[in-house]
């Protein structure tokens, strides 16, 4: 059998095995990945890809930077995890690094993105009952039109998106839902219900198709929070950690949120590190036993994070997310191709939305193409492809990735 038959059958072997034995929760396209270095992936056929998803903005730093993989393996041969029965040398070391480097009185770390949401919404109806005084049982939290926060039972009770609620009732209550990108809406809305705790937004929204909103809206919002005694709680777990060009998506309007939810990147990718980072008026409404995790703030976490945030400050990838993806966009605008209707985004988080209908299978069919010239990029909510790179990819790398794009859009022009 020539070798690329036995590649390619390989390939169809690993699907069909997670096909039999694997629960279909997801629509993965049609890859088996085996290595990853920087920006790049290989197949099992050892086909070389760009790797524009970074598994969902979590590999900020590129695959397997050799300082994260370093740090792993050197905590792993000391020791994993303790549990928080017990204290561990990195915790505390972890906790001042990541509070100073966030300008934050406390963190509390968790594992995944979805479990830091979970706990910003505890921590803030325990605010809201101890601080603010709210009748127990009584709080909401709002949160925003075309949201995804996760898939626990709040974070799918607080969507609007069927594929996400629909057959997994009965759902969380205390959540209310106003528009997106809509400062006025909330004003209305806090100025009417005195029962409001918090209001949970992405500074950008990722999954819904990197929707933008106007500039100064956060601000807005976090005035508005501040006048109706409402804290304002922003979900960096996709737009943190340098991704749009800052350290924090909220940088960009100079706002501080009262909570913030950070995960994916906190580790580069190299293992589940979520953190919830506040100040101590809010975080400390929270009591030994009250909340936690086996896994949270456990030592291979912690010695991975730290290194995970140190690396973006030393190789600067705010400012080359900041920079390059301002040149993707200008480029992707230049190309003007009839199969692009729009092209949005901030520093290297972006989205083009495919010129078909939204229940179409064009941009899907584009990606296929992607992945055959050697570009993985997943579609999300239809017609709308995301573009995220990991953020350490260079001016040469970003054109050599156009010409990809390129070449596979204008397959499709008819
Ligand atoms: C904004 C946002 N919040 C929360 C999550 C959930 O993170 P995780 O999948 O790690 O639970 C995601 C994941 O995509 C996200 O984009």
């Amino acid at each position: 059998m020539n070798s690329n038959i036995q590649a390619m059958s390989r390939s169809r072997e690993l699907i069909d095995l997670e096909d039999k034995y694997g629960a279909h929760n997801y629509h993965s396209m049609p890859v088996v990945l085996e290595r990853g270095q920087g920006i790049f992936v290989w197949d099992v056929d050892g086909k070389k890809y760009f790797d524009f998803l970074s598994a969902y903005s979590a590999v900020n730093q590129g695959h397997c930077h050799p300082r994260l993989i370093h740090a792993l393996t050197e905590q792993a041969k000391k020791i994993t995890l303790t549990s928080r029965a017990f204290h561990n040398s990195e915790l505390g070391v972890y906790e001042k690094y990541i509070t100073q480097y966030f300008g934050y009185d406390k963190v509390l770390p968790m594992n995944t993105g979805v479990e830091a949401v979970e706990t910003a919404f505890k921590i803030c109806r325990k605010w809201a009952y101890e601080v603010k005084g709210i009748a127990e049982n009584e709080a909401i939290v709002v949160v925003v039109d075309g949201n995804f926060h996760g898939r626990t039972m709040t974070a799918i009770s607080a969507s609007n998106d069927p594929s996400s609620y629909k057959g997994f009732g009965p759902y969380v209550p205390g959540i209310l839902r106003i528009p997106y990108n809509d400062s006025q809406a909330l004003e209305t809305l806090l100025s009417s219900n005195h029962r409001i705790a918090g209001f949970v937004v992405e500074p950008i929204q990722g999954e819904a198709g990197v929707y933008v909103p106007n500039d100064g809206y956060l601000k807005a919002c976090a005035e508005i929070c501040k006048k109706y005694k409402v804290l304002f709680i922003a979900d960096e777990v996709q737009t943190g950690i340098a991704r749009t060009g800052k350290m924090l998506a909220c940088d960009h309007e100079n706002v501080r949120p009262d909570i913030i939810i950070l995960g994916k990147a906190l580790s580069g990718g190299v293992l589940p590190v979520s953190a919830v980072l506040c100040d101590d008026a809010v975080m400390m409404t929270i009591k030994p036993g009250e909340h936690g995790s086996t896994f949270g703030g456990n030592p291979l976490a912690c010695a991975v994070a730290m290194e995970a945030l140190q690396v973006i400050k030393d190789e600067h990838l705010a400012e080359n997310a900041e920079k390059l993806g301002a040149y993707f966009r200008e480029e992707l605008v230049k190309f003007n191709s009839p199969m692009i209707q729009i092209v949005r985004g901030k520093g290297l988080l972006n989205a083009i939305v495919i010129n078909d209908t939204e229940d179409s299978k064009t941009a899907w069919n584009i990606c296929l193409e992607f992945a055959k010239n050697g570009l993985l990029a997943k579609p999300t909510h239809g017609n709308i492809i995301r573009l995220a790179p990991p953020l350490v990819i260079n001016k040469s790398q970003i054109d050599e990735a156009l010409d990809i794009i390129k070449k596979s859009i204008n397959q499709f022009v008819k």
